[in-house]
């Protein structure tokens, strides 16, 4: 049996970009694997959330978790800050992690970018603490969006330094994971090339909106004038657009508006309605669940403390061999 590890950061409700890179693969992958699933809340703290936003926007993503269909009897769900031992394991990486390389990664020189007063250590090792999340359960594979490739590919690397330095072959090369399809990488409905949600307001549609709320963004999605040639390109925000249908509509839908822009005769008004419906119908459950749960404390305080035992128990194992092979030893 393979094991899987993932996680999610808590930074507000789970959308549809998380859904889709993310989540649909968790909920698929909880039937036949061995299964860690968590919420990253110690990788949150390199924006400084208060202690409020940090705590509701974990009850939020654990929600979202179960509302999308992660069972906690099939696989392992809990907070990264339930088991410490990722902690000591980012120390223990961090140590043989370099500034140089660290420097190098995009997502680091994005975010130095976005944040520029508040650089911060956590920030330059935040990739450390990645792959402890992941090499903590020994992971053979990992479900992802495309934006984490490159910490999958800064994983390997310290796992395999890891045993080269101490000659020994304990932790696998985890592997970012589709089903051996490309990740994938939802657009925003702005224009821009990734759904996220520390993007503008209406980039995202969140797995909790309401019905008018989902008209009111799609609604807004960025377009142009349209077509003016047969088989004109798309600009970007257009395929935006075309890429949301193709994974939220039906195949008849989406080859209609294909062919309407093809002979310019495209109207997005159209389009985007249609595409509201579609999300609607498609988030409806969610939004159910989400209710339900919301009101249920004593359910999640249960999921937690059964996930927390559980993850505590596989990670304690690591950091005891991990301990014994780096030469902390009793007399
Ligand atoms: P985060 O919280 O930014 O995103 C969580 C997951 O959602 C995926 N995702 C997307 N996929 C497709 N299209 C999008 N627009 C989109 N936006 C987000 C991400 O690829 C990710 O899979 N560093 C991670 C959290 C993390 C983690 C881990 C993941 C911490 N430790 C260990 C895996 C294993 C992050 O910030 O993801």
């Amino acid at each position: 049996m393979k094991t899987v590890v993932s996680g999610i950061r808590p930074t507000g409700n789970l959308h549809l970009g998380n859904y889709f890179g993310a989540l649909r693969n968790f909920i698929k992958m909880q039937e036949t694997n061995n299964c860690y699933f968590f919420i990253a809340d110690y990788h949150s703290l390199t924006t400084h959330p208060t202690p409020a936003d940090l705590h509701g926007n974990v009850k939020n993503v654990l929600i979202d978790y179960l509302a999308a269909g992660l069972d906690p009897e099939k696989a392992t769900l809990y907070l990264q800050s339930d088991v410490p031992e990722v902690a000591e394991l980012y120390l223990f990486l961090n140590m043989n992690a370099y500034k140089g390389e660290l420097e190098r990664v995009t997502s680091f020189k994005d975010k130095a970018r976005v944040q520029p007063d508040n650089i911060n250590a956590g920030l330059l090792t935040y990739p450390t603490l990645m792959a402890a999340d992941i090499i903590i359960h020994k992971a053979h594979m990992v479900p992802v969006g495309k934006d984490q490739e490159q910490h999958l590919e800064m994983t390997r690397t310290f796992a395999n330094r890891f045993n080269r330095m101490y000659k020994v072959d304990y932790f696998p090369e985890p592997v970012a994971y589709n089903f051996g399809e490309e990740l994938i990488k939802i657009p925003g409905l702005d224009g821009s090339t990734k759904m996220g949600k520390s993007e503008g307001e209406g980039n995202a549609i969140f797995l909790g909106d309401d019905s008018a709320i989902i008209r009111k963004k799609v609604m807004k999605a960025v377009t142009d004038a349209g077509p003016t040639q047969q088989n004109q390109p798309k600009p970007q925000a257009i395929q935006n657009l075309f890429y949301l249908m193709q994974v939220m509509s039906k195949p008849e839908m989406l080859s209609f508006y294909e062919e309407e822009y093809k002979n310019c005769r495209i109207r997005y008004g159209d389009m985007k309605k249609q595409l509201a419906e579609d999300v609607i119908a498609f988030t409806e459950p969610f939004r159910e669940r989400i209710k339900e749960l919301s009101a249920n404390n004593e359910y999640l305080r249960k999921v937690v403390s059964i996930g927390r035992d559980k993850a505590h128990e596989s990670a304690a194992n690591t950091i005891r061999e991990v301990r014994n092979i780096i030469g902390f030893r009793s007399f």
